[in-house]
């Protein structure tokens, strides 16, 4: 069977293998999530926003969270930042770290983030993301890509406006979030504005985002907004393979299988080689908590996890649960 919606795309001169791509997530799309992402070879992979001003300030902590190996390539990283003078410098700094795409965040909602106009403040002036945009198209080599909610709040809608705007700007691709900043994380994604952002699109690329938890809602957002790619998010915690199960579905080919206890086992090794062992064993407590989270009767192995006092105890649970017992819902 040929694919319908799932195959390779092309942003300016970069060919990626597949339009099927992973998010940035702050906190949890780190290196050992990338590692374990990248088995499952998305288009494309982001890490962790970047702040413009913690990059230029040479901030430690900041180039650690873009530390990544070539396995996870093709990889972007995502600047955070509305200072139309940082602009060209970091991307370009992220284009000497050899980075193969730089992303700007315009749709992250915490306070903390837009009360000084970055992040989904950005929405409520397309104009400075035009300009933001323009620096760094101008500054580096590499594509340019921004992610935008649908606006900041169902009474400003502006994505298919930015969406004109950042293609102007010379943005290869924009990635839509179908929910407004006001949302947050609640309710629906709306993917009939992604579906306006893309018919008010000439050549940018359309990466529709919102609500794909499993294969079909992947290729829906495909089919109800003819998007160019898709952009999975939460529905990567736990399910790596989700880029794998939405490339199947399209294709029609037997469901991937995955195995559970080996995948919790082979990203507890990934967390303890990067990790201390204090900051691995709570990463160890939520990831364990993604993996599970659709096992039926997993609750107690899920709570024994939580109540681990270090990563041995851990490998033990994983180890000794009796995973026969456990049926996992796609
Ligand atoms: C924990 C968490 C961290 C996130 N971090 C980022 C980020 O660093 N940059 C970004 O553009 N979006 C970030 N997002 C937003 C997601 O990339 C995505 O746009 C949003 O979750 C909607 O997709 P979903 O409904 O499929 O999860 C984050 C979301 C979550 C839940």
């Amino acid at each position: 069977m040929t694919a319908k919606f799932v195959k390779p795309i092309k942003l300016g001169k970069l060919s990626l293998p597949s339009n099927v791509f992973y998010s940035p997530l702050a906190g949890c799309s780190d290196y050992p999530f990338r590692q374990m992402s990248a088995r499952f070879q998305p288009g494309l992979i982001f890490c962790e926003m970047v702040k413009m001003d913690a990059l230029i300030r040479h901030e430690p902590s900041t180039y650690h969270l873009l530390d990544y190996d070539p396995s996870m390539r093709p990889i972007g990283a995502q600047l955070c930042g509305s200072k139309v003078k940082l602009a060209g410098p970091t991307a370009r700094i992220i284009e000497e770290l050899g980075f193969d795409v730089v992303d700007l965040n315009c749709g992250c909602p915490v306070d903390k983030i837009t009360k000084d106009g970055s992040g989904s403040g950005m929405l409520k002036n397309p104009e400075l993301i035009g300009e933001v945009i323009s620096n760094m198209v101008a500054a580096v080599n590499i594509p340019v890509t921004v992610k935008i909610r649908a606006g900041w709040d169902e009474n400003t809608i502006n994505a298919p406006l930015i969406t004109q705007i950042a293609e102007n700007a010379g943005a290869t691709a924009i990635s839509i979030h179908g929910r407004t900043r006001q949302q947050k994380y609640t309710g629906k994604a709306n993917w009939d504005h992604i579906k306006a952002s893309k018919e008010a699109a000439k050549k940018i690329k359309v990466i529709g985002n919102g609500d794909v938890f499993d294969a079909q809602a992947g290729l829906d957002l495909f089919k109800h907004t003819g998007c160019d790619a898709i952009l999975v998010s939460r529905g990567t915690f736990g399910k790596p393979w989700i880029a794998e199960e939405i490339k199947r579905l399209d294709q029609q080919l037997a469901p991937y299988f995955p195995n559970v206890k080996e995948a919790l086992l082979d990203h507890l090794t990934y967390i303890t080689a990067y990790q201390t062992d204090h900051k691995a064993l709570l990463d160890m407590r939520r990831v364990g908590c993604w993996y599970l989270r659709n096992g039926i009767g997993t609750k107690k192995l899920r709570e024994s996890l939580n109540r681990a006092k270090n990563l041995s105890e851990i490998e033990t649970l994983i180890k000794e649960y009796d995973w026969e017992q456990t049926d996992f819902i796609p």
